[in-house]
């Protein structure tokens, strides 16, 4: 994507407005720590607003916001206590201090995760040394919203709070979606300037709109459509949030060719890197970095996190995938569960409530029914038979398990580790090996089969 650079134009400081309480979320969880598509909300505004290579980013967080500066603390932005919440002007003016006279400011806001870079690069485009960029929308409802109230000539003259509107003022549907881009040097100017005497005893960032006019400084607006734009303050808006950002994730999947069975049930929390015609059915959450080959197929219902799946592969319905590396032409599922360090070869079949951990399957090999593999080696055509278990761990240690190639454990087997089985063998049904097995012939570790010939059942007495 070619990327227009704004070379031009002053250094960029981004302010981030994140010292809102959020008490309508009725959560422990701080608002902006609240999670969209997998990530906090704050996180998606920092990492768009990183896109635009900022000299500078600033996070206005408030009393009690440790927690938020705590969970983020990694990453590259600076931080700024507001004390008292006296409004947006005050909390834009706590930030002023950190940032160069030259420097040009956008005002974001960590409860509006959906804003996209490419509408603020084209925001930033308007703005300038002295000019103001301003973003609106026309929102099907206005209620609560200031107003943009423009000139006959159709030129931004302010920004009037809705709590401040007469009757004419409220009948205006064109809002202030909060997003603001200004020049510092100026902008300290009129933060200063600055009153709180509104109906909210505010001091609100949106009158410096009229200051700017005062002083002929141009406002450029910019509409935006309101669903980029929307601000979370409940569960009901979070839920809506993520349900856009799921269609917006979605349909790029789809242009770029990933055939998603129902785009409404499909939730990618993470990047989702795919090769040609990957089918990904209902239900499927897809988690952290994921990386499917040409032509995986993902059945209903699968979660995978963190994982690789090689072409061709066919993952059926209700797999449990973490941090697994699966390679071409396997077969896994359904109700497979594949665990961290799971690493299987070319043509691995993983059946039905198998559990893999920590453990290598060469290419071939199978474990088809209920099984239970950790912490093995396992050769390539190895066969593990139907409720084969092996026994890692001694309540204290885990241990390490060895399998050869051509190695097939028969039915409800239990290998007991440390354990090495030699190429070749095979392992009855029903042995419980705890002594290395050599490779080739058969291995049987069970009692042996007797029968009673003349055993008498016990019968209930006659009443
Ligand atoms: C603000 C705008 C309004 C706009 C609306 C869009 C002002 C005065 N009004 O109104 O024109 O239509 O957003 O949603 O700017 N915040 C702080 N510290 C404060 C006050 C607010 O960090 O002292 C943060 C909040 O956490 C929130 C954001 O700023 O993320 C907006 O604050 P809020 O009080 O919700 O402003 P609105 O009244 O909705
Ligand atoms: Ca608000």
């Amino acid at each position: 994507m070619a990327r227009k650079k704004r070379a031009q134009s002053p250094p960029l400081a981004v302010i981030i407005l994140a010292a809102g309480q959020g008490k309508r979320m009725r959560s422990d969880l701080p608002k902006v720590l609240q999670p969209l598509a997998g990530r906090p909300l704050l996180k998606h505004v920092i990492d768009t607003a990183l896109s635009l290579q900022p000299a500078a980013t600033c996070i206005v967080y408030g009393h009690g916001g440790e927690q938020v500066r705590a969970a983020l603390s990694a990453e590259p932005v600076e931080w700024v206590l507001q004390a008292q919440r006296l409004g947006t002007g005050h909390a834009v003016s706590q930030a002023m201090p950190r940032i160069a006279d030259d420097q040009l400011v956008l005002v974001l806001y960590g409860d509006v995760p959906l804003v996209r870079r490419q509408t603020l690069d084209e925001l930033l485009q308007l703005a300038g040394p002295r000019r103001v960029a301003l973003l609106t929308m026309l929102p099907e409802d206005p209620t609560g919203y200031g107003r943009i109230v423009r000139n006959t000539r159709g030129q931004v003259q302010r920004i009037i709070e809705h709590q401040d509107a007469g009757k004419q003022q409220l009948r205006i549907r064109e809002a202030n979606t909060g997003i603001v881009a200004a020049p510092a040097r100026l902008l300290k100017k009129w933060l200063k300037a600055l009153r709180n005497d509104n109906s909210q005893g505010e001091y609100y960032l949106t009158d410096i709109i009229a200051m700017a006019v005062r002083e002929r400084i141009p406002v450029l607006p910019m509409v935006v459509s309101s669903a980029e734009v929307v601000g979370v303050n409940d569960k009901a808006q979070l839920a809506q949030v993520e349900a856009l950002h799921r269609q917006r994730i979605n349909r790029e999947l789809l242009l770029a060719g990933v055939t998603i069975a129902d785009p409404s049930r499909c939730d990618v929390r993470g990047t989702l890197l795919h090769g040609e015609d990957v089918f990904i059915d209902v239900g499927v959450v897809l988690e952290g970095t994921v990386r499917l080959g040409n032509r995986v197929r993902v059945g209903p219902y699968c979660v995978v996190r963190n994982s690789e799946i090689g072409e061709e592969t066919c993952v059926f319905g209700h797999c449990i995938i973490d941090s697994a590396d699966i390679g071409a032409n396997c077969l896994i599922g359904p109700f497979a569960r594949l665990r961290p360090a799971a690493v299987l070869g070319q043509g691995v079949h993983i059946g039905n409530f198998v559990e893999v951990k920590n453990s290598r399957m060469g290419g071939d090999s199978k474990a088809n029914h209920l099984a239970y593999v950790g912490d093995a080696q396992l050769g390539s055509r190895v066969n593990i038979g139907a409720g084969t278990i092996i026994a890692n761990y001694d309540g204290a240690h885990k241990n390490r398990t060895t399998i050869g190639d051509d190695v097939h454990t028969g039915s409800n087997s239990v290998l007991v580790a440390p354990m090495t089985v030699g190429a070749g063998a095979t392992i009855a049904a029903g042995s419980t090996v705890v002594k290395e097995v050599p490779p080739g012939g058969l291995t049987v570790a069970r009692a042996r089969q007797l029968t009673i010939a003349d055993w008498r059942r016990p019968v209930k007495p006659k009443k």
